[in-house]
């Protein structure tokens, strides 16, 4: 089971158990009723009847057939203002014009040439505009291909194997990240990762300097340190910013390479990412979601001396060691043009501070409907995000304890009450809300102060059904 740096919603076993004779529940199935015959049908096709572990919920996921702007439709009919983003890839929210244009304009065109195209070429230079590091791009499909190929280069440039993440940060799903801590903190390979890989890899406690020295000392065969800059999960066990300058002096003094993954907070945190807002310039970066529109895409940038050993010897040069990368849809034309599209939104609008705005306004007042209910609850979160922290454990924490890195980020992960977060999901599914599994979203640009107040409401409606119900 993926433990600490996984997205899937904090429910357990015991959550099937306890989401029976709820009314909240019998509510959420009599209004979502083609949601669940379609979830039905999908459990004879996937397992668990998902494409994605985030989108698993009990007793069903909601279907979706349409949306636009920051509202949805699910396939009974009825609306929902959106907070799950497209993952964090729709800054814009859905079907902005301009993306949209671009896309058609493309599909007529060819949707992959098997060769280069003046579209990848402007798609990478938007990168390098906006992006203070990078002095050279290379596009993948995902961002999980994104962190991969950074490790590998990392490891290629440096010749050192290890590298060093933080508990609760994720990068996606391939071999090298997918796991999280063991009872003895150290890295517990997921059934199917290899345990020798998990041993290369080394995972440390967030925000502490000093750890990292020792790591270093440890381990001088370390290549890299890889980490969200923003916290881990989207800010959800938060990061420092004097740690991240520290961490930044630590690695140029040790010599080991900085990689900041900005697959969420690139093109979104400002429009040059989380390197531009802290000022710190990390070696290498990658990139995704926001990158591609809202298409499949992702990117590593960084160093140009780095992406040396991505090129082909000169012709007639010494023959030297290459590292290789493939990829059928890297810089597919479509996810180009969507790209374009939306990095010219970035640079040339406010859409970065709005979201940022709109989160912050949110935050707040969904923190005050929790003093309201007098729940132990916490909504927190920076940028264009916003995390409800349950408090498993009842400790008294406020949003400054999880800010300044004073709650651990153990007990920010805990998991939850089994069965809490499917019902707060259904519940606020109930009451026209979709939110995303931390439990949290992201916002976007464009919402409303309508959707705010919808919300508000949605958050108390739902709130007040969990204590009916004795969740709180
Ligand atoms: C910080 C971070 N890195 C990497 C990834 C993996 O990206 P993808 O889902 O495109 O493979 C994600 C996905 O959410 C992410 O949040």
């Amino acid at each position: 089971m993926p433990t600490q740096t996984d997205r899937a919603p904090r429910t357990s076993a015991a959550a099937t158990a306890s989401t029976s004779g709820s009314a909240l529940l019998d509510e959420y199935r009599r209004l979502t009723s083609t949601s669940a015959r379609l979830a039905e049908r999908a459990r004879q096709v996937f397992p668990s009847g998902v494409t994605h572990d985030s989108r698993y919920l009990e007793p069903y996921p909601l279907y979706v057939e349409r949306a636009a702007g920051s509202r949805k439709w699910d396939v009974d009919g009825r609306e929902y203002v959106d907070y799950t983003g497209g993952h964090g890839a729709l800054l814009f929210g859905h079907n902005h014009p301009r993306v949209v244009a671009a896309i058609e304009e493309q599909l007529r065109r060819g949707t992959h040439y098997g060769s280069g195209h003046e579209l990848e070429i402007r798609w990478g230079e938007l990168v390098q505009r906006l992006v203070p590091s990078a002095e050279r791009v290379r596009f993948t499909s995902s961002g999980t291909e994104a962190t991969l190929l950074a490790l590998r280069l990392a490891r290629a440039a440096t010749g050192k194997p290890k590298i060093v993440r933080f508990a609760g940060h994720f990068h996606g799903w391939h071999d090298h990240v997918a796991f999280g801590l063991g009872p003895d903190n150290r890295p517990l390979s997921s059934p199917g990762v290899l345990a020798e890989l998990a041993e290369q890899m080394i995972i440390a406690p967030p925000n502490d300097a000093a750890v990292l020295e020792r790591i270093f000392d440890e381990n001088p065969d370390a290549a890299a340190v890889i980490l969200e800059p923003t916290g881990g999960s989207w800010g959800q066990t938060p990061i420092v910013p004097q740690f991240l300058r520290e961490l930044r002096e630590l690695t140029a003094r040790r010599g080991v390479l900085l990689i900041f993954d900005e697959v969420i907070s690139g093109f979104r945190v400002s429009p040059g990412g989380a390197q531009q807002h802290f000022g710190i310039r990390p070696d290498l970066t990658t990139l995704a979601k926001i990158l591609a529109g809202g298409l499949p895409g992702g990117a590593i940038a960084g160093r140009a001396d780095l992406f040396e050993a991505l090129s082909f010897p000169s012709t007639g040069g010494p023959r030297r060691d290459k590292v290789p990368h493939h990829g059928t849809y890297n810089a597919n034309p479509l996810s180009a043009a969507a790209g374009i599209a939306a990095l010219e939104l970035v640079a040339t609008t406010d859409a970065c501070q709005k979201a940022n705005d709109y989160a912050a306004r949110l935050r707040s007042r969904l923190q005050a409907v929790v003093d309201e209910a007098g729940a132990p609850w916490v909504v927190y979160g920076t940028f264009s995000g916003f995390h409800i922290f349950t408090n498993p454990e009842g400790q008294p924490v406020t949003q400054a304890d999880i800010a300044s890195g004073r709650c651990e980020w153990r007990s920010i992960k805990a998991p939850a009450k089994p069965g809490l977060i499917s019902k707060l999901r259904a519940g606020m599914i109930v009451h026209g809300v979709e939110i995303f599994s931390w439990p949290g979203g992201p916002t976007s640009s464009v919402h409303s102060d309508d959707d705010l107040e919808r919300t508000v409401a949605a958050f108390r409606g739902t709130l007040r059904r969990l204590r009916d119900e004795g969740e709180i």
